[in-house]
């Protein structure tokens, strides 16, 4: 039997219902997913378990794949859609550039985006969507000082890097936009060719890219770290205005934040029907045979919530101290840019509080508008005062 599959959520702290009702009563089910059906996995240990297992196939070329995007036979393929042994040598290439130690080092810039960004902010008038104040040009702004786009091309990198997630754009402004900035990361990988620097495309360069997939992946960072981290960045400062008591515990003890941004990770888990999957042989999930070639997805927004794995898994709490969440997923396609994006997180949450003390929501929260449709769960807007 299909089950129905609905993203409608009866408020914005609540994973969907349906996803919650498939835990709950069939952990490993099918539901109707377009015009066909996905298995859907949603308990912590099933979707752990299908995510480390690569004969679950991330490859979009194979025919069936559940990504939902047309593939051009012949065309680039992105880290995140190869399988090992492929995945394993272009990851390995890249790693080095997301170590824990790399990443902090990011820390002195990456406070000076947040503050600059929040200056700009102040000057202007004392209301302003949160979204596109700050929430989508910090992120951009990181990608662009990772990539080591100079500064005076920041605003168009910037303005192009918005565009593809505004959701007033037309289909044909986001090409527009996508062209500018593929064709702008190929001819900094160019430049880098001729007079190799201290970044990480000379780098690449160095370590045997070819800068065809060097512009790849510099996209693909632009797109993995952009919208995502844009709406973990809303929604942490929703929550925290929503509820100031988790505000006052992080100003009372800023030691929290850490704890703090990895519990809201756990909490909204943004991507939530993360490591789309085609099985590529007969694969068992706890019990149940997911034939070769039928589609998978862990839900880890209720893999996050399993109450077998955290205890009183709806409250949130930066005591917590649960680092075995699915938010950035799991396996060897474990979001690269992890340490970042919490980087991000600390640093933006830890400004917003100390600089914007008055800042409060300037609608009520019921009338945020809310990505509920997939593929990542955020915000459209969130109207701000001070
Ligand atoms: C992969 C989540 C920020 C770069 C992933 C995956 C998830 C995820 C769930 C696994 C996808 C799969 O299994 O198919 C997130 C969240 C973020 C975030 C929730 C922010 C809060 C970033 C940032 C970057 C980044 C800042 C880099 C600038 C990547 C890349 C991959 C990836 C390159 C593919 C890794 C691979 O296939 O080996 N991310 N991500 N992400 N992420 Fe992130």
């Amino acid at each position: 039997m299909t089950n129905s599959f609905s993203t409608q959520r009866i408020d914005p702290y609540t994973p969907p219902a349906e996803h919650l009702r498939l835990q709950a009563e069939n952990p490993v089910a099918q539901v109707a997913w377009g015009d066909g059906k996905i298995w859907a996995i949603t308990k912590h240990a099933d979707v752990r378990a299908m995510l480390s297992d690569a004969r679950f196939s991330s490859d979009r070329s194979l025919p069936g794949h559940p990504t939902g995007r047309a593939y051009v036979p012949g065309s680039l393929r992105q880290l995140i859609e190869m399988d090992p042994p492929e995945h394993t040598t272009a990851r390995s290439r890249i790693m080095n550039e997301f170590t824990v130690k790399k990443i902090a080092a990011m820390r002195p810039r990456i406070t000076e985006i947040v503050d600059e960004t929040i200056e700009a902010m102040l000057a202007g008038p004392s209301e302003v969507d949160l979204v596109d104040a700050l929430s989508l040009p910090v992120p951009s702004m990181v990608i662009a000082e990772l990539l080591g786009v100079p500064y005076e091309d920041h605003s168009f990198f910037q303005e192009n890097s918005a565009v593809f997630v505004e959701i007033d754009a037309t289909a044909e402004e986001k090409a527009v936009a996508i062209g500018n900035l593929k064709a702008y990361i190929g001819k900094l990988v160019a430049e880098r060719v001729d007079q190799p620097g201290e970044d990480i495309l000379s780098r690449q360069l160095a370590a045997g890219a070819n800068p065809e997939e060097l512009t790849a992946m510099g996209f693909l960072l632009l797109i993995a770290g952009h919208e995502t981290t844009a709406n973990m960045i809303s929604l942490s400062v929703m929550t925290l205005l929503d509820k100031p008591e988790l505000a006052q515990q992080l100003r009372d003890n800023p030691s929290l934040m850490p704890g703090a941004v990895e519990e809201l990770l756990r909490y909204f888990t943004i991507a939530e029907i993360g490591g789309l999957r085609l099985a590529t042989e007969d694969l068992e999930i706890d019990g149940t045979i997911i034939p070769a070639g039928d589609s998978v997805f862990g839900l880890t927004n209720t893999a996050n919530r399993d109450p077998e794995v955290f205890e009183d898994p709806n409250r949130i709490d930066f005591t917590r101290g649960a680092r075995n969440h699915l938010a950035f997923g799991f396996g060897p396609h474990q979001c690269l840019g992890q340490n970042l994006a919490r980087l991000e997180l600390e640093v933006v949450l830890a400004a917003v509080l100390r600089r914007l003390p008055t800042l409060r929501l300037a609608v009520p929260r019921e009338q945020a508008s809310f990505k509920e449709f997939g593929p990542n769960y955020g915000v459209y807007s969130l109207p701000v005062a001070w």
